[in-house]
């Protein structure tokens, strides 16, 4: 046997070994070690090696069977109709290959229509109705043979239990079961809370609460479910395209995506593939791509199935959201109040669309909680603009080498001693502004928008400014001279006297902003406005004992005493004292609230317009509102202030009436425009 041979032999014989390692793993004990992508790639490694090589046919490859055996625990369920499973593209290139493929089987030249669909990232079921009613619901398993979850699904809410009129003798629907995002956060965070594992992705999350004996807790996992397809179907009416077919599942009571679209031609589909990615981080659920389906029934016929996938359908896959990668070194951080963070440096790795190099590991109990060690390969995630993060590693893959990971002895940055909050995971350095690595975040964190608002001072100035020691607390950015913020790296003449100007302009604040800007601890935006409208000046506030801080709505003990203790270390009056020796100062809250009022009579009230306007469009009344601090809301509740009615007023104007809200018509429109304008 020529060498070649035998070792295509010897990696065939691997990548079976190892997928077959990796199926039963994904489908039978439900904890997949390696993420999606990487399987799909050994997979494809596989098929490439059997196409090369016949002469290794294995009618057990993995190649030949993808899904899982089934358990002893669940009856097993024969298929009527197998259930098929999708080819796949990545590019566009491939789509159009795709579609040129199927025109010329058809031997026709015209444009495709096709259904466009969220390829949802869950577990598929198929769910058998007879006359009406719910009868039997099973796993795909290997594409024949499933699993019988009838119990598990009955739970689910989005699962009809009989049907609207109009339904067949039997029906068998096809569909994805999967978490939604918000659920499965939620999920996720009392698990953490109860001590137990959290779920490493929506998809795993639902395929653990279906696979459970118990019912029970399946019934209180929030899952959900669309449909995308019909199997066996006998007595019901004559369906012609796959948009038709789905419109009869929704008058039978089933949920549809409301993503589904029809598109001409491949062009069509790929508009639709840009427009679903942008919006995928929104949609509340996860996919992992889209499916492009011929609309055509007959044409679908026609063009048939090759070996387990049809030649009419294809998913377009989104880049993968996980991937595997080298943990190098862990490092820790040290923020704005001394939290110290540790954060993973990996080897780069192509994930959710950008080269990853650093990804967080939250705080020593999540390191503990993943046993992640130095040298490790670990799955990292990174989905939509979230932060990457480390959710699992691959402990088969550990080496010998690898080294556990211990908590900070001292700060890595100041050196000061650490501390850990009783009963919480985060390890804090002491040093307070000694520790530049504070400075350097507070001082970001002053200068930031929604704080005191410095245009151009942006983070790699701050630490400039903080490592030549020209700034230690906020009030020294005041006193920076314009020959110093010149002196800095990449710094003209012209950007430093701007900066400069920023600076002596950000003075001129308000007290919320001032309070925010300061950094106390779990004190945002919206603490910083209660502390402020609460207290009629900062001196007040100085002065307020913890039980008058508790009194204020949204402040809980644990505010309190933080607020309470900033305000009570000398260090920190220092400081707001040097602020205001310097200049910075704000208007008092009465002054600042009855500016705005003034400006804005409809401040706080929520209006509704409906019908046409002679004198002006409807948008154009609506920013005449908005200008007097009016919110336009598109529907009458009972929180609408009052409701403008033109001509052709119609269910709005019922409501409006119906819940006794006031109702202007245009003359009572102009009136008030006019009343408030002057
Ligand atoms: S149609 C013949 N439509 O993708 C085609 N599948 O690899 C059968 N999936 O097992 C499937 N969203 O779990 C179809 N809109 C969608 C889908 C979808 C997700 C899953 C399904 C199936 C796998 C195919």
């Amino acid at each position: 046997m020529p060498e070649n041979n035998t070792k295509a032999h010897q990696r065939i014989d691997s990548l079976r070994a190892q997928l077959h390692e990796h199926n039963h793993r994904y489908y039978i004990l439900d904890q997949p070690e390696i993420p999606d992508a990487e399987y799909d790639r050994l997979l494809q490694e596989l098929l490439a090696l059997e196409t090369d090589y016949p002469e290794y046919f294995d009618p057990n490859s993995p190649s030949q069977r993808v899904g899982s055996p089934v358990l002893d625990q669940f009856a097993t369920v024969t298929h009527e109709l197998p259930m098929l499973s999708l080819g796949n593209v990545f590019t566009e290139e491939e789509a159009l290959a795709f579609d040129q493929r199927l025109k010329d089987r058809l031997d026709d030249e015209q444009e495709i229509t096709y259904v466009c669909e969220p390829k949802l990232d869950g577990i598929a079921v198929s769910i058998l109705y007879e006359k009406g009613r719910f009868a039997r619901a099973a796993t795909r398993g290997d594409g024949s043979q499933g699993e019988d979850i009838s119990a598990n699904v009955r739970t689910i809410p989005a699962v009809p239990l009989s049907l609207h009129n109009g339904w067949p003798e039997r029906l068998e629907v096809r569909g994805e079961i999967f978490m939604p995002l918000a659920g499965f956060e939620s999920y996720n965070k009392q698990a953490l809370a109860r001590g137990e594992k959290p779920f490493i992705n929506p998809r795993n999350a639902a395929a653990g609460s279906l696979r459970q004996l118990d019912s029970k807790v399946t019934a209180q996992r929030p899952l959900d479910m669309y449909c995308y397809a019909i199997g066996v179907i006998s007595g019901g009416p004559v369906l012609t395209s796959q948009f038709a077919a789905l419109q009869y599942l929704a008058s039978l009571g089933f949920k549809l995506n409301s993503e589904v679209e029809r598109a001409t031609g491949i062009h069509g589909c790929l508009a639709y593939y840009q427009r679903l990615q942008r919006r995928r981080a929104d949609l509340g659920y996860e996919i992992d791509g889209v499916v492009y389906k011929v609309d055509d029934f007959e044409r679908q016929r026609l063009l048939g199935s090759i070996s387990r996938s049809p030649r009419w359908a294809s998913a377009h896959k989104f880049p993968a959201q996980e991937e595997m990668t080298q943990l190098l070194a862990v490092e820790f951080q040290v923020g704005r109040t001394g939290a110290i963070t540790p954060v993973a440096r990996l080897e780069p790795v192509f994930v959710g669309g950008v080269t990853v190099s650093n990804a967080t590991l939250h705080n020593m109990d999540e390191i503990e909680r993943l046993d992640v060690r130095t040298g490790d390969t670990v799955i990292v995630r990174r989905a939509g603009d979230v932060i990457p993060q480390v959710v699992a590693v691959v402990e088969s893959r550990r080496p010998a080498a690898a080294e556990t990971i211990k908590p900070p002895g001292k700060c890595p940055v100041c050196g000061s001693p650490v501390s850990r909050d009783e009963g919480a995971a985060v390890y804090r350095c002491s040093g307070g502004l000694v520790c530049s690595a504070q400075r350097k975040e507070s001082l970001k964190h002053f200068a930031s928008r929604k704080a005191m608002d410095i245009d151009g001072l942006g983070d790699k100035l701050v630490e400039q400014l903080v490592e030549r020691e020209l700034v230690t607390t906020p009030a020294d950015l005041y006193g920076l001279t314009v020959e110093q913020l010149a002196s800095l790296d990449r710094m003209a003449e012209k950007s430093a006297s701007n900066l400069s100007e920023a600076i002596q302009a950000s003075k001129q604040t308000s007290l919320p902003r001032f309070l925010y800007a300061l950094g106390i601890r779990e004190v945002g935006e919206a603490t910083a406005l209660s502390l402020a409208n609460e207290f009629a000046d900062l001196d007040a506030l100085l002065g307020a004992s913890v039980e008058r801080l508790e009194e204020i709505n949204d402040i809980g003990p644990v505010v309190a005493h933080f607020v309470h203790e900033f305000f009570a270390n000398p260090d920190n009056l220092q400081v707001i004292q040097s602020l205001q020796d310097a200049g910075v100062c704000w208007p008092t809250r009465q002054a600042e609230l009855r500016s705005t009022q003034a400006a804005q009579p409809l401040a706080g009230q929520s209006v509704v317009l409906t019908g046409s306007l002679d004198t002006m469009t409807r948008d154009q009344a609506a920013q005449k509102l908005q200008n007097l601090g009016a919110k336009v809301v598109a529907s009458v509740s009972g929180k609408t202030s009052f409701v403008v009615a033109g001509e052709k007023a119609g269910s709005k104007l019922v409501k409006a009436e119906a819940l006794g809200i006031t109702v202007l018509d245009e003359a009572g429109l102009l009136a008030l425009l006019d009343r408030e304008d002057s």
